[in-house]
């Protein structure tokens, strides 16, 4: 079975077609730069240059960057203010004339994580981790999903913590491997102490990195770095559209 997965970032759409069952790409792997401004209409315009490059009929699984409850955004943090209450489903089933199934972009990462990577059979609380241009959150507790959980958010140091420990707050103040990691070590302990977790998974780009700042990390959670890599949220999304057609979401 194969389903269109996209994950749209502050930076770039990416979309590939996925295999649901064993959460391989069957396509070829896309991306456009997001639009700017990043409004409605545009991104929309540019997620149906993605669809029709793929030559992709049938159904499609959206990440988007914040809140997302039945299809609406919620929030937006690193997307144009303008989305805040549109429904990005019937936005984006009109514009491309596919069936559209969107969630946060941590939450479909996570999905991917726990089928097809780190998080698979593993048992209470997991917390996933996206580090980009944002901080994402997705936590799973005995595999069962508590969505749009919004942990990047947290507020440390008088700011929001994904304003202090996300890769662009790395890149934008030049931070060191051990300067970041010691904030990110701070970031986990704080976590740690609200929620109990059995695992942390850490997702984004940043997690190809993993060796030069792990060692950083004091907490006594287990700490790993997604298996997906930078492809989680296209597989996640995918995933998340299957399972909701099945019925089993
Ligand atoms: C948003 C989240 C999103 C994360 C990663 C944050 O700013 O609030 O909803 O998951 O960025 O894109």
């Amino acid at each position: 079975m194969e389903i269109l997965g996209v994950d749209i970032g502050g930076s770039g759409l990416k979309g590939a077609v996925v295999d649901v069952l064993s959460g391989e790409l069957r396509s070829t792997r896309l991306r456009i730069e997001t639009p700017k401004p990043s409004t409605p209409e545009r991104v929309a315009e540019a997620f149906t240059e993605l669809v029709r490059s793929l030559g992709w009929t049938g159904p499609v699984g959206c990440g988007f960057p914040a809140i997302v409850r039945q299809g609406v955004a919620h929030s937006a943090s690193n997307i144009d203010k303008s989305w805040m209450g549109r429904n990005i489903e019937t936005l984006f089933s009109e514009a491309t004339g596919q069936p559209v199934m969107a969630l946060n972009d941590a939450d479909a990462a996570g999905y991917a994580e726990m089928s097809f990577g780190k998080g698979k059979e593993q048992k209470g609380t997991v917390l996933l981790i996206t580090i980009g241009s944002g901080i994402g959150t997705a936590m799973f507790v005995n595999g069962r999903e508590v969505p749009n959980t919004e942990f990047g958010h947290l507020i440390m140091h008088n700011m929001i913590a994904e304003h202090y420990v996300s890769n662009s707050a790395r890149k934008r103040l030049d931070l060191s491997w051990d300067k970041w990691g010691k904030r990110f070590n701070e970031y986990l302990i704080h976590l740690e102490r609200l929620l109990s977790p059995d695992l942390f998974i850490l997702g984004g780009g940043i997690s190809k990195d993993y060796d030069s700042y792990s060692k950083y990390f004091k907490g006594a959670t287990p700490v790993v770095p997604a298996k997906l890599l930078n492809n989680a949220g296209i597989v996640g999304a995918a995933s998340y559209a299957y399972r909701y057609l099945q019925g089993e979401l």
